[in-house]
């Protein structure tokens, strides 16, 4: 997924571009560049790898002028490389475009130009575009040949576009890919998301599927693409820019990591400010919206998949509710049977994920209501969704997420508490003692916070090994899943997340003298605790190195397991809130000790706004 930003200002307009290519990079950054209108055409530079490069470029041979566009890529189609870069040009070089999406139909299209003599200079789907919409404007007002071009595209796109006979003009379009409009007291600009132009505007318009807009100096015009004109909806921006910095931590997952603490006390004043009784803000789903409830499907990717994985299991444990949980890429594609009452509920961070959206419209055509745990009040998702609970986790500038995902699990605890409340389905006095655990969480996370010192030590022991196993039960099976994919996303090392009830059917080959293994191990109560005591004795006898996260207490791992990081005792259908913030410290220290650019991993986008 790619970032995209464009200007219309009073003064130059290259180096808000460049500021906001940075703010965006964390959507993509394997290649860059900026285009402004310049006497006689067009002017570009571009380069590959970080912005940088771009950076670099700009010093020695600067663009200026009050109009541009710039876009930061995550490659989809052709290697990263200069000539795949955007913006891209037309033949004439006239016009510019930056793209973020998919064109699908680009093969169909690209054929009919090359009969018509185009000549390719990249592999993208972007510059296919951009011969046709040179093609459509060609003898017309370009507004209507855009408009025709954006018609004939399939398939997914935030688009910036200049050409050279309106050199004091911008075209944006979107469709299925984020885009915003926003003005400000530099003039007017438009990017992929609000972030990325923040200290430069008061208020926003989020364009919506199908609309394209003309933005030239102090007007901004939006159309449908049936040419019909919009309304010009400018909301107010109330996103707090702290964020922009990473505040004194080394990185920004780093400071993420720390910030989970004052997230969970935040959602917690915010959604049970005095009680059970409380009608979630936003959600207005009083006694009536949870008792007409007779099913519930989660659908999520990712890091996301696993807070909805923990939501079955909460929902499951209080309510009576039948829960069912898939990840968006294979929801979209089977036949799910959306029974009537069935809620659909989506989780995203930046509610732009391709696949989540895409499943979402899906359970919306099938007559279901639909409430999104989302941490982008703006996005997509919220904006196709009937109910919200917002997760107010702030940016999470950190490509791997941490303070998103914690935020999840507590979003998915309220719901939880609600609808038992709502439904007659939990006592009063049970409620209360579950909302007085969960406002100790935060308290407990600080704790683990703590041991930052220890777990970074243990961490430069286990991580040079190829691989890494990690184990936990029940509703600490969805934590040794995000635990592995943490390890993988940010150290680059192998790692995969079981059932601990599963070892014995497969995983238990893998075990010796070298395999990490992380053993999730704070249940202590039940039938459950002994059996997860019993895998890790049968990953010790296998020689197994044991990495175990135990409550504080605990003795049976006592000469079993080879390190031990302790956590404070609490509720253990809450446990996973304290837990996953100890095997996101171990994933950290891992990479650090790697050397790898932990909030960016290669390959990685923050929003994966494509299938
Ligand atoms: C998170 O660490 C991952 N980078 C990724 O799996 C992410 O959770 C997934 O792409 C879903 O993103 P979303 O929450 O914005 O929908």
């Amino acid at each position: 997924m790619c970032g995209i930003v464009g200007m219309v200002g009073r003064e130059d307009a290259v180096s808000y571009l460049i500021e906001g290519l940075k703010r965006l990079e964390y959507r993509g950054y394997d290649s860059a560049g900026i285009a402004v209108p310049a006497p006689g055409g067009l002017k570009t530079l571009k380069s590959v790898g970080r912005l940088s490069a771009l950076e670099a470029r700009q010093t020695l041979s600067p663009l200026s002028g009050p109009v541009g566009i710039g876009h930061t890529r995550w490659a989809t189609h052709g290697e990263p490389s200069e000539r795949n870069s955007h913006p891209h040009l037309n033949q004439k070089q006239t016009i510019a475009v930056v793209h973020n999406g998919i064109i699908e139909n680009y093969l169909e299209l690209k054929q009919s130009l090359l009969e018509d003599g185009v000549e390719f200079l990249s592999d993208t789907d972007t510059e296919v575009l951009t011969h046709h919409i040179s093609r459509c404007a060609e003898g017309r007002p370009f507004l209507d040949g855009f408009r025709q071009a954006l018609g004939d595209a399939r398939g997914a796109y935030a688009l910036g576009v200049i050409h050279a006979d309106e050199p004091g003009v911008l075209y944006a379009a979107r469709l299925g890919s984020p885009l915003i409009v926003a003005r400000g007291p530099k003039g007017l600009f438009i990017a992929s998301d609000v972030p990325a132009v923040l200290p430069h505007v008061t208020e926003a318009i989020y364009l919506n599927d199908g609309e394209l807009a003309r933005i030239s100096d102090n007007r901004v015009e939006i159309y449908g693409l049936d040419g019909s004109t919009r309304p010009l909806v400018w909301k107010t921006i109330d996103l707090d820019d702290t964020a922009a910095d990473a505040g004194g931590f080394e990185t920004f997952m780093l400071k993420e990591i720390h910030e989970q603490t004052r997230v969970l006390r935040g959602l917690l004043s915010e959604y049970v400010p005095g009680g059970a009784g409380t009608v979630l803000p936003d959600l207005h789903l009083d006694a009536e919206g949870f008792a007409g409830i007779r099913r519930i499907m989660i659908v999520s990717c990712g890091t996301a998949y696993y807070a909805a994985m923990y939501g079955r299991l909460l929902i499951e444990k209080y309510t009576s509710i039948p829960v069912e949980t898939d990840l968006g890429s294979e929801f979209r594609y089977r036949d799910p049977k959306i029974l009537p009452g069935t809620l659909v509920i989506a989780v995203s961070q930046s509610g732009e994920t391709a696949d989540t959206l895409a499943s979402i419209k899906m359970a919306k055509a099938a007559g279901c209501r639909v409430l999104s745990i989302c941490n982008v009040a703006g996005s997509s998702l919220v904006r196709e969704s009937d109910h919200l609970i917002y997760t107010r986790a702030g940016p999470e500038i950190g490509v791997a997420s941490t303070k998103a995902f914690t935020a999840q699990l507590m979003a998915f605890a309220i719901f939880t508490l609600h609808a038992a409340r709502a439904r007659n389905e939990m006592p009063a006095e049970e409620l209360k003692s579950l909302l007085q655990d969960l406002l100790n969480l935060p308290n407990a996370i600080h704790y683990v916070l703590g041991q930052r010192n220890e777990i970074e030590s243990i961490a430069g022991k286990h991580h040079e090994g190829p691989s890494a196993l990690y184990l936990g039960r029940r509703f600490n099976y969805p934590i040794a899943l995000e635990g592995a994919l943490k390890n993988k996303e940010i150290s680059y090392q192998h790692a995969e997340g079981y059932a601990a009830g599963e070892m014995k059917h497969g995983p238990i080959a893998l075990i010796n003298e070298y395999l990490p293994v992380i053993c999730i191990c704070t249940d202590t109560e039940d039938e459950v605790a002994e059996k997860m005591i019993s895998n890790v004795k049968e990953v010790q006898a296998r020689s197994g190195r044991i990495i175990a996260i135990a409550t504080e207490g605990e003795t049976r791992l006592d000469g079993v397991a080879e390190d031990i990081i302790f956590v404070p005792r609490c509720r253990e259908p809450f446990s996973p809130m304290v837990n996953v913030v100890a095997l996101q410290l171990l994933a950290y220290y891992a990479a650090k000790a790697r050397g790898t650019d932990i909030d960016k991993p290669r390959n990685l986008a923050k929003s994966v706004t494509v299938e």
